[in-house]
């Protein structure tokens, strides 16, 4: 008869038993020193082992060579135990056996002597599960527990165990086993089973069992099923209904090339292959996530759940970007991942989403920016000597008015210029109420847009890239809402100045400043790495 893996190599010992180091020190010792208490709680995640310590504990305790930590395994207790017929070794399943009867029978059952063995052992699994008067039933034999009765409670959920309960027992928190010895776990059963895998195989088993041992081996159950004797990590993915690393590597290369056309590919690809798109982007959340991790701590951390060759790749990868970078990728695919839950139009969502990637990777961060304005590049020939050292360090930048003073005319600055959405203009309620129904994408695009108010039409016009982020009829919605009666029109053209047309009359001595500020090198080399930029504010600092 086939055995499922996780029954088939439930640890026998302590020592087979894979992580939980606490919980074998604490009851090794206690059975050495012959201090057994009356009640355990067993608590934590699912399949890391409670029901198999339980177990090992009652070999351990009626084995005949007992009580003992190394318990023989082939007296008839051990045997029973391990085929689950030990008469004085009780197992009950709460989720099941939740009633007062059953605890009644139960309380019968205490009072007696253990049929042959040292101890009785009431194994009781989902313990959480429990009615309250059966815990009450229970707590009653817990109270004057006969010397024979051992409780062993296992449960996912100790928060609603009792206190009344949990303060008579020993409580052992079951961690969630670590990546590497998922791994080696299962590379230990597939030798015993004459399976071969690749490491990544393995490694994407691991992942998918996020700390259970019982679901990486019921995942690996699956994939042999399917596989066959060798499992090969890209149909192990594929089973698993992972996407193939492939296809996440596409993205990562499109952000890193700015390819949009291709990003739009990618989505044409997976929706012509049926993918979920959710599923697609919390993937290449995860990926980012790595790769972020991987940027930051370097290869071969555990903190990232692939196998050493994978994890050398994406550090490698990773050291591609900035961290900066990735962490904003990072941010903008768990932004289109929330939206997709709610999303009616998951592909244009998914488009917007990939394409905010290439825009973010076309920014240049600031602290690049910054560092580019170091030494300037000579605009003389190398041999003459520079006719005034260009600051430096930014934070040494002379104030405005150290700045040398032009020595030919400089050109009539641009008037600066105040911030883009004026408040109370139709454009500034239309951003608040876009921003207000949560319509950010829209709202940012209002933002760089023109909106001109005629005596029957709002005319629109906006930067050509927004094309896929304002919508003509939504807007005109709101404009309605906004009470708004006349028809909207958008018209996309290459590039828009959306600031507010009016320059704002300005002091002389303030026009002096600004002069001299817009006229100082560094403000304008600013200018010129942010081609689009403006300057909103002079302030003299003397004031
Ligand atoms: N710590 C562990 N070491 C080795 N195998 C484990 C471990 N935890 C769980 N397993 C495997 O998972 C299966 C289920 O474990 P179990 O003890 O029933 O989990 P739990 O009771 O915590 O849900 C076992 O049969 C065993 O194959
Ligand atoms: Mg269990
Ligand atoms: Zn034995």
């Amino acid at each position: 008869m086939y055995q499922v893996i996780a029954r088939k190599y439930r640890p026998q010992s302590f020592a087979e038993l894979v992580s939980q180091e606490h919980v074998k020190t604490t009851l090794d010792n206690a059975i050495h020193q012959q201090r057994i208490a009356h009640g355990y709680i067993f608590s934590g995640q699912r399949g890391t082992g409670k029901t198999t310590v339980a177990r090992i504990m009652a070999r351990c305790l009626n084995c005949v060579s007992g009580p003992t930590a190394t318990p023989c395994g082939t007296c008839a207790s051990c045997r029973e135990i391990t085929a689950g017929g030990a008469v004085d070794v009780i197992e009950i399943d709460a989720a099941s056996n939740r009633g007062i009867n059953e605890m009644r029978e139960l309380r019968e059952s205490v009072r007696f002597r253990p049929a042959r063995d040292r101890y009785k052992v009431f194994i009781i699994d989902e313990a959480h599960q429990i009615t309250n008067e059966a815990f009450n039933a229970l707590l009653k034999t817990l109270e004057e527990p006969p010397e024979w009765v051992v409780f062993i409670l296992c449960t996912t959920e100790t928060h609603k165990i009792p206190t009344t309960i949990a303060s008579r027992c020993q409580q052992f928190t079951f961690r969630s086993v670590e990546f590497a010895e998922l791994v080696a776990r299962m590379e230990w059963i597939c030798k015993e089973e004459g399976i071969t895998a690749e490491p990544e195989a393995l490694a994407v088993l691991a992942q998918a069992g996020e700390g259970s041992v019982r679901d990486s081996l019921s995942a690996l159950d699956q994939a042999i099923a399917c596989c066959g004797t060798h499992l090969k990590a890209e149909e192990v993915r594929a089973l698993l209904g992972l996407f193939g690393l492939d296809a996440l590597d596409q993205v990562v290369g499109s952000v890193e090339r700015a390819d949009a056309t291709r990003m739009l590919e990618i989505v044409a690809e997976l929706e012509r292959s049926g993918a979920n798109l959710q599923h697609f982007c919390r993937e290449l959340a995860r990926h980012w996530r790595n790769l972020l991790v991987a940027r930051i701590a370097g290869a071969g951390t555990r903190l990232i759940a692939a196998s050493p060759n994978e994890q050398q790749r994406m550090a490698e990868l990773g050291a591609r970007f900035s961290e900066e970078d990735l962490t904003r990728y990072l941010q903008i695919t768990l932004d289109v991942f929330r939206d997709l839950q709610y999303s009616l139009q998951p592909r244009l969502h998914m488009e917007l989403g990939l394409l905010k990637l290439v825009h973010a990777a076309k920014l240049t961060t600031i602290e690049d920016a910054l560092a580019g304005l170091g030494p300037a590049p000579a605009p003389v020939p190398q041999a003459a000597p520079p006719r005034q050292a260009p600051p430096t360090p930014v934070a040494d930048a002379p104030p405005w008015d150290a700045a040398p003073k032009p020595v030919a005319a400089p050109p009539k600055p641009p008037p600066p210029k105040p911030a883009a959405v004026e408040p109370g203009t139709l454009k500034a309620r239309m951003h608040t109420a876009l921003s207000e129904a949560g319509l950010t994408f829209t709202a940012d695009g209002i933002e760089s847009s023109l909106v001109n108010e005629g005596a029957t039409e709002v005319e629109i016009v906006a930067p050509e890239e927004l094309e896929l982020s304002l919508n003509e009829k939504e807007l005109q919605q709101f404009l309605i809402k906004l009470g708004v009666q006349k028809r909207l029109r958008i018209r996309f053209q290459a590039s828009v100045d959306a600031g507010p047309s009016k320059p704002q009359a300005k002091s002389n001595s303030d026009d002096e400043v600004t002069t001299r500020a817009m006229a100082h090198p560094m403000v304008k080399r600013f200018q010129e790495t942010f081609k689009d930029s403006q300057v909103r504010q002079v302030r003299n600092l003397k004031e």
